[in-house]
């Protein structure tokens, strides 16, 4: 069901440093900061050879990324985001599995323009998955 790591997203309190790690420190190729209110986030893209990381900054006050960092305050790995072909089908195995879709368990439109789901991390080792169409 599960085809490649689509981006891995960490969390984090100022977005600016954050970069500064990703580019001068380790040697990465970032992206301009792109605010993206919909989704209660400032994001950069760190492109990798074969995947992407993505730092996530809190925008607005609704941000689930806020919360998340009132729990760890310096950031953390937020989720793993991998692809799979047909999101309705990965979805309907994982419900009859048990497993937990987070809000209305109907894809929406992610950060990439494409359709997403979040599986609740206590169903999958205590990490956020997101699943991605592609
Ligand atoms: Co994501």
């Amino acid at each position: 069901m599960l085809g490649k790591v689509n981006h891995i997203a960490i969390a984090v309190p100022d977005l600016a440093a954050a970069t500064a790690v990703y580019r001068d420190t380790l040697g990465a190729k970032v992206s301009e900061a792109q605010a993206l209110p919909e989704h209660g986030v400032t994001v950069v893209f760190v492109e990798l050879p074969n995947t992407k990381v993505e730092l996530l900054e809190p925008l607005g006050e609704a941000s689930a990324i806020a919360a998340f960092l009132e729990k760890a305050p310096a950031g953390g790995m937020h989720h793993i985001c991998y692809e799979v072909d047909d999101i309705l089908a990965a979805r309907d195995r994982l419900v009859a599995g048990g497993a937990r879709v987070l809000g209305d368990g109907n894809p929406r439109i992610g950060a990439h323009g494409k359709p997403v789901l979040f599986l609740h991390p206590k169903d999958f080792l205590g990490t956020l998955v997101e699943l991605e169409q592609v």
